[in-house]
């Protein structure tokens, strides 16, 4: 057992266990997500007292330098002491670099981000501008040069959209925060059937995670949809078709969902209806499925709850809802 020290507060932890999950244990409010190190939702500083090696295992040189560590990663030694993290310390500098326009409601932002963030595709950031407004984007890719490049929906009424569609310009300064999130691809993964639906402007997300999936040599077939509205709304269906031809595991169909062009002549690889329900038709549930849905919150909450009850297990079922999520105030144990 030590005794280890948080604000002050004296905490005991029992053999091997985490400073994070004796908070838990305590009843202490501290958020975490991931508790594997990644998501850093659970940093603490270290003000004294000896520290376990791995404390601080995979923090950026800034984190190290200002003593901060995961409170998932650290096993306390006696005495040691500790105190919680201002929010703004988890934010770091970026640049808006460039503005890309696909249609009056999409654009593809790509930032420059003042230091390495270890990210991937699947994962979101919080992007924080000058007056404190922040909202939550998905990292579809992440380029040479602490590159981030999102895909970003413009919405009626949404402040922070109608920002960067409008006011803001290339060298805005902005704050990131994260990544978080886990729908991401993992090399364990490599066999297994995936299916991948990207809801609007989430297929910028789930082509991110395919060229991931690919860029790792996945070897099982991987099959993308893309739930769009209108026919014009299909901005990556050329680039999709040409990375379905290069890629014989690679399928790739968009889906129609407005009644209102069911008339209209559709282009190859696109069919009428609603993702979700095409998909669950034409692949039956196996042990070796992942599923990945990625987009507005509601079309990825609806897409998961169906994907669970035809029978996929939960932790097969990868999600990347669109919505704005705190770092500090990610749900306990939440995952995301
Ligand atoms: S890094 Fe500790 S919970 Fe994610």
């Amino acid at each position: 057992m030590s005794r280890f020290f948080l604000d002050g507060q004296t905490f005991e932890s029992q053999l091997n266990e985490s400073v994070l999950d004796t908070l838990i244990r305590s009843g202490n409010a501290i958020s975490y997500s991931c508790k594997k190190g990644t998501c850093k939702t659970c940093l603490v500083q270290h003000v004294g007292g000896e520290l376990s090696p791995g404390a601080q295992r995979g923090l950026n040189a800034r984190l190290k330098a200002n003593d901060y560590l995961c409170a998932c990663q650290c096993i306390p030694k006696d005495g040691l002491r500790l105190k919680t993290v201002l929010e703004q310390d988890l934010f770091i500098s970026a640049q808006l670099v460039e503005r890309q326009f696909v249609s009056d409601s999409l654009m593809k932002l790509v930032i420059k981000l003042s230091e390495r963030l270890d990210s991937l595709p699947g994962q979101y950031i919080n992007l924080r501008r000058f007056d404190g407004l922040t909202r939550s984007y998905a990292i579809v890719k992440c380029l040479e040069g602490n590159l981030i490049e999102m895909h970003i929906t413009r919405k009626h009424n949404g402040q922070f959209s109608n920002w960067l569609f409008g006011t803001a310009s290339v060298g805005e300064q902005l704050l990131v925060q994260g990544p978080l999130g886990q729908c991401i691809y993992k090399a364990e993964y490599q066999t297994d059937k995936l299916i991948l639906i990207g809801h609007g402007s989430g297929i910028g997300a789930a082509v991110g995670i395919v060229e991931h999936a690919l860029a790792l040599d996945h070897q099982g077939d991987i099959y993308l949809y893309h739930d769009a509205r209108y026919i014009q709304d299909l901005y990556l269906h050329s680039a999709l078709l040409k990375l379905s031809l290069a890629n014989k595991q690679f399928n790739y169909q968009a889906c129609i969902t407005s009644k209102a062009q069911s008339e209209q002549r559709l282009p190859s690889r696109c069919t009428y209806g609603q993702a979700a329900d095409i998909a669950a038709q034409q692949h039956p549930i196996g042990r070796d499925c992942r599923v990945f849905l990625c987009g507005e919150p509601l079309a990825v909450n609806q897409a998961q709850q169906q994907a669970f009850l035809d029978g996929f297990e939960y932790t097969n079922i990868h999600v990347l809802p669109f919505e704005y999520k705190d770092l500090r105030a990610a749900a306990r144990g939440g995952k995301n």
